[in-house]
């Protein structure tokens, strides 16, 4: 389960948050609280979900945010707890996220440019990212891994600049294509490349040979490049047709829905439940199964979708 924690961030990806639209973040009294996220936590693990993911927006912009990590660490039921971030407030963060039960971090690293980051991200550092990379590592996370997201002609001279900081860190890296989550503009010629054009620009360097080892819980598929300590995986959400065949996924939004999937608009509310003092547990577990129920067969990406929610609202 993935749980956004906010729609805020400090950054404002070109894919995530088109620079040309101006942002309305959720009124606080719309964002749940940490005591009504535990609660749907706690419902979520008696119903057997064991593995949560943080994310926002960039949920270390939230205050508090390991105190309540180490309240979700508490739940009986629940054996994972990763965080997806940019991690430009890793530096001061990664430390209590470590004591406080976090054990993967994802961390988005577009591009190893400090202009061409700041382009991608709109307002982001790369200084800030790199810090939090290193502190990352140095705090002893049992896994850290580095998402790229490929846009033609911004980012796609760096593969192998990627590569060789991802493997100089000892860190699996993933390739990631365009999805039409917030914009569908992203998905034009002008922007998308595939990630079977990708892994061919590997291939003329390295080969590559499916990789062994379990990364995650999620639709990559990873490869060990010949002469390199680390693995790459490749997310082809829009040109891998099986992509959604093993998604056991389900999102909790930051302002209380319940998504069975983050291309498709259907979504199911929690917090008026939540909210509501005459419901209980048993309408919660209600609102699950429905959700669970209506998972579908895969993401509507491919047809004509229609963005509705940013991204930031739903959690990635
Ligand atoms: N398409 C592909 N990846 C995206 N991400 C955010 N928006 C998109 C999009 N439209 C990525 C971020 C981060 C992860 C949480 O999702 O770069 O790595
Ligand atoms: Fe922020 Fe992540 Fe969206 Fe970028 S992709 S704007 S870092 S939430």
């Amino acid at each position: 389960m993935r749980i956004s924690v906010t729609d805020r961030c400090n950054e404002r990806c070109l894919y995530c948050l088109p620079h040309d639209v101006a942002i309305e973040w959720l009124p606080r009294g719309q964002i749940l609280t940490y005591e009504e996220i535990l609660r749907v936590a706690r419902v979520a693990t008696e119903l057997g979900v064991t593995k949560f993911r943080i994310t926002g927006g960039e949920p270390l912009v939230r205050k508090n945010l390991p105190e309540f990590i180490a309240e979700l660490n508490r739940l009986p039921g629940v054996t994972d707890i990763g965080l997806s971030t940019n991690a430009t407030l890793l530096p001061a963060l990664a430390e209590p996220l470590r004591r406080a039960g976090v054990r993967k971090v994802n961390i988005s690293l577009d591009s190893l440019q400090a202009e061409r980051y700041r382009e991608i991200s709109g307002t982001g550092n790369l200084r800030d990212c790199l810090a939090g990379i290193d502190a990352a590592i140095a705090a002893g996370f049992p896994q850290v891994k580095l998402n790229a997201v490929m846009i033609k002609g911004k980012n796609d001279d760096e593969i192998f600049d990627l590569i060789e900081f991802a493997a100089g860190k000892r860190l699996p890296l993933r390739f990631i294509e365009l999805m039409p989550v917030s914009t569908s503009e992203v998905l034009s010629d002008d922007n998308f490349i595939s990630i079977g054009h990708v892994r061919q620009v590997i291939e003329s360097k390295y080969e590559l040979v499916p990789s062994a080892a379990k990364h995650g819980n999620g639709p990559a598929l990873y490869y060990r490049a010949n002469g390199l300590p680390i693995d790459l995986g490749f997310i082809g959400a829009m040109t891998n047709l099986h992509f959604c065949d093993n998604c056991n996924k389900v999102r909790l939004t930051a302002d209380g829905k319940l998504r069975p999937c983050l291309g498709s608009h259907m979504e199911f509310d929690l917090k008026s439940v939540l909210r509501d003092p005459t419901k209980t547990d048993a309408d919660l577990r209600r609102v699950f199964t429905e959700t669970i129920r209506n998972k579908p067969e895969q993401h509507e990406f491919r047809d004509n979708y229609v963005p509705g929610r940013k991204m930031i609202a739903i959690g990635g």
